[in-house]
């Protein structure tokens, strides 16, 4: 105990701020700012911006540092408790599951089968997505995610949760969209298709990740498109999850095809940039008329085939900057490549669509780097949905947008502009 504070207290110091997740190259404060606003969650957020002001006045070998220490921790480990509490009583007010109807099958999950319904008191279409046997803590953080983001830009909304009154099944209740799959859908694209639905995905993604939030799931299959109304909708919250910096979260997210190399090189303290290179993929699939655009039979091939485009010099520098090193049996599958330009993709059938501004945009969410990556709210300001942009302020003077949500009349404006 009377070791020199100089030694303590950097130790002492070390330790809270990892269990607060905080360090010296902290991310905060940044213009990629990935800390979700002071509103988001849980009241962690609400410790760790104490402890953050309270770090300043607290200079290190003053004696009040120790006391700050002991301070801080026991409300660490107080928010801890209530982060795990607040789970435990996040209350789901279910409605009357005879308000709907079940009217037709329109897709299946790995966790649902999802039904074209009714509300029969509103006469109002609607869709029901009846959960398949999963752990309740799973249930309520999808109905968590859902319900903090609810109105926010492209999200699907969430318009009540039901439960069967005797087996207990939940299920979620939402807005309907007459989506056209995107097999059929996608490619019959123009570049003015692609530009517009890509941004607005994209609104999707930057309110989701202004808000905390990473879907972790962004797949063609979780994007409901509803073309004659130009109306489009991120779906699937299953596997969104709240982000804090530096928590390590689990690898076992996204479906194989539209995996980030983080995923792949088991790096768990990624974050919202994991989206974008889900998103790269669906986009790389769009402008070159390949899907999916990296084919792997299993994760592991999926990082060959993303080696085989990227090249592996950038991989191993990769690995290199976050300590990781792949087993020689998987570094033996990998191989050794060069990176592959994007032009070499280009084929008749896809000239139209792989612009140059197009590979650009692409070369940017592409990069195995999360940290690297662009961010959705840079990606929207890229050349790339110069029209988009222009044709969206237009409708805006003209008095035309809509409220918050894209609705069909600047969606169909849009259309006629850049298609
Ligand atoms: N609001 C909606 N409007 C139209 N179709 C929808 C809607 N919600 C879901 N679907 C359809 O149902 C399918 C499955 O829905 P969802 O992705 O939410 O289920 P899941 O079980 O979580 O899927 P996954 O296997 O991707 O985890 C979607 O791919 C889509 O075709
Ligand atoms: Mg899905």
């Amino acid at each position: 105990m009377h070791g020199s504070p100089k030694l303590v207290q950097p130790a002492c110091l070390g330790f809270l701020l990892s269990l607060f997740h905080l360090d010296s190259s902290s991310s905060w404060g940044t213009s990629r700012s990935r800390f979700p606003p002071d509103s988001v969650l849980h009241g962690r957020a609400t410790c760790e911006s104490f402890v953050r002001n309270k770090l300043h006045n607290y200079p290190t070998g003053d004696a009040r540092t120790t006391t700050f220490v002991r301070v801080a921790t026991t409300t660490c480990q107080a928010t801890q408790a209530l982060d795990k509490a607040r789970w435990r009583v996040f209350v789901v007010r279910w409605g009357n599951q005879d308000d709907y109807e079940v009217v037709r099958k329109v897709g299946r999950g790995k966790y649902s089968d999802v039904f074209e319904g009714v509300n029969v008191l509103k006469d109002e279409k609607c869709v029901i997505k009846i959960l398949k046997p999963v752990k309740r803590k799973k249930i309520k953080r999808e109905i968590k995610i859902l319900q903090s983001l609810c109105g926010g830009t492209n999200v699907i909304q969430l318009k009540d949760i039901c439960r069967d009154p005797q087996s207990k099944v939940p299920s979620l209740i939402f807005e309907y969209i007459n989506n056209r799959d995107f097999k059929a859908l996608f490619p019959t694209f123009t570049s003015g298709d692609v530009r517009y639905y890509i941004y607005e995905v994209l609104k999707a993604l930057e309110y989701a990740h202004s808000n905390g939030v990473m879907h972790r799931d962004v797949k063609p299959q979780n994007i409901v498109v509803d073309y004659e109304k130009k109306k489009l909708r991120l779906i699937d919250w299953g596997l969104a999850e709240f982000y804090f910096p530096h928590k390590e979260y689990n690898v076992r997210v996204a479906s194989r095809y539209f995996k980030g190399p983080e995923l792949l090189v088991d790096l768990q303290d990624y974050d919202y940039s994991l989206d974008m290179w889900s998103l790269g993929c669906m986009f790389a699939g769009m402008i070159f008329r390949k899907e999916p655009f990296f084919h792997g039979h299993d994760n592991q091939d999926q990082l060959v085939k993303i080696a085989r485009v990227l090249g592996t010099d950038d991989l191993q520098d990769y690995l290199t900057k976050y300590g990781l090193q792949l087993d020689q049996n998987f570094r033996a599958m990998v191989g050794s490549h060069p990176k592959r330009s994007w032009e070499s993709f280009i084929r008749e059938e896809n000239q139209h669509l792989a612009t140059p501004d197009a590979l650009d945009l692409l070369s940017r969410m592409l990069v195995y780097d999360h940290q690297k990556r662009i961010t959705a709210r840079q990606a929207m300001a890229h050349h790339f949905f110069a029209t988009v942009r222009e044709t969206e302020a237009k409708a805006r003077e003209l008095g035309r947008a809509g409220n918050g949500t894209t609705e069909t009349g600047s969606g169909s404006d849009a259309m006629s502009i850049v298609s």
